[in-house]
């Protein structure tokens, strides 16, 4: 288990989020014969042993390659998933086991932005009423009200004129358009915590860059802290404050922006910024990407997960699991060779 010096932290922090030893495993289902043959239940460790902070007004990035347990730490913090075991704290509540009304109190202080922006929003709605939609659920008002904070919050993302939007369908407007409309239902409840999970992959080319500067305004206006998903280090290089790099349900490597691209003491940190595109043809890869598949995570490899595809493995990584430790002020690494 990978144990972060980051679940020493006191109680009391500047934290808004603060997870110690999150662990998610999922069982993996079998026929009934298989069930009473096995001796054991075999479990998918999607997360397995994360801790972390993000401190208020602060962008966290999580990435890593598809696999490694992004969606489900995002989904764990957001209570949609039950962890196994571990603790998550939200401004200092311990909100692990919450349930019923508190819940559902603490859920307009949360919201999400997936990747599919049509995928999330009902193509049966206007836009308007969507964005309405947990106003509705979270805060009792009046219709008029509720129309011209809705309207408030579209012109505030880009969606103008708001008065006619409002009533347009999702098929109506453009990729981007939709995702805008995303942001404003997360940020009518004025929440304190925005989790991102690829919240630009599936948009054109052409507008990434609006909407990644939108995020960051709104960030700004709404006194916002994200927990930002990606797996494209490109992306997080321009949003995140700091990065943590996840392999196999564990996070190998975590520390402010500067220090991951200007010092990467991983090697799958490092193989991942070497297979960032870089614009100028003259600039040669120097490692190259990790070799081989992610493994199976229901059977993780020993010692350090990532010794079967690591270009400068000892004969220590394959037995014993290296602890995340600080090797520079913020900077924490989980590799027996890093200096
Ligand atoms: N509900 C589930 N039941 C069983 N296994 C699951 C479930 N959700 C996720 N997993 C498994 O957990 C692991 C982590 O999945 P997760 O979706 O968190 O990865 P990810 O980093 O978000 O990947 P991607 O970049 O593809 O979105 C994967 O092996 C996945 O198959
Ligand atoms: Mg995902």
């Amino acid at each position: 288990m990978t144990k972060s010096t980051e679940s020493s932290f006191n109680n009391k922090s500047d934290a808004l989020v603060q997870v110690t030893d999150l662990k998610k495993w999922f069982p993996v289902q079998k026929g009934w014969l298989e069930q009473k043959l096995a001796k054991r239940t075999d479990n998918v460790r999607a997360v397995d042993g994360v801790s972390f902070k993000i401190k208020h007004g602060e962008v966290l990035g999580l990435a890593g390659e598809s696999g490694s347990g992004k969606t489900t730490i995002g989904r764990l913090v957001l209570r949609l998933l039950e962890p196994t075991e571990g603790q998550i704290l939200f401004d200092n509540e311990d909100i692990t086991h919450l349930k019923g009304e508190p819940l559902r109190l603490l859920r307009r202080r949360m919201q999400v932005v997936f990747q599919d922006p049509f995928a999330s929003m009902n193509p049966r709605m206007s836009i308007g009423d969507q964005i309405a939609h947990p106003h509705q659920i979270h805060i009792n008002n009046t219709p008029a009200e509720r129309r011209s904070a809705v309207e408030e919050i579209m012109e505030h993302v880009g969606l103008t004129p708001a008065n006619q939007i409002y009533d347009k369908y999702p098929h109506q407007l453009s990729g981007g358009m939709r995702q805008r409309a995303v942001l404003a239902r997360a940020l009518v409840t004025h929440p304190s915590l925005i989790v991102a999970d690829e919240p630009i992959a599936m948009a054109d080319v052409s507008v990434r860059a609006s909407l990644l500067e939108l995020m960051v305004r709104l960030k700004n206006e709404f006194d916002l802290t994200y927990l930002f998903i990606t797996h494209d280090l490109a992306t997080a290089k321009y949003i995140c404050d700091r990065i943590g790099i996840l392999y196999l349900g564990t996070l190998v490597e975590i520390g402010d922006l500067t220090e991951i691209y200007g010092n990467p003491l991983h090697p799958y940190t490092q193989a991942l910024l070497e297979a960032v595109p870089v614009p100028d043809p003259k600039l040669r890869r120097t490692v190259a990407m990790p070799k081989g598949e992610i493994p199976n995570p229901i059977n993780p490899p020993s010692g350090c997960r990532f010794h079967p595809r690591c270009p400068i493995v000892i004969d220590k990584c394959s037995q014993d699991i290296p602890p995340l430790v600080e090797i520079r002020p913020g900077h924490r690494v989980a590799c027996w060779l890093a200096k």
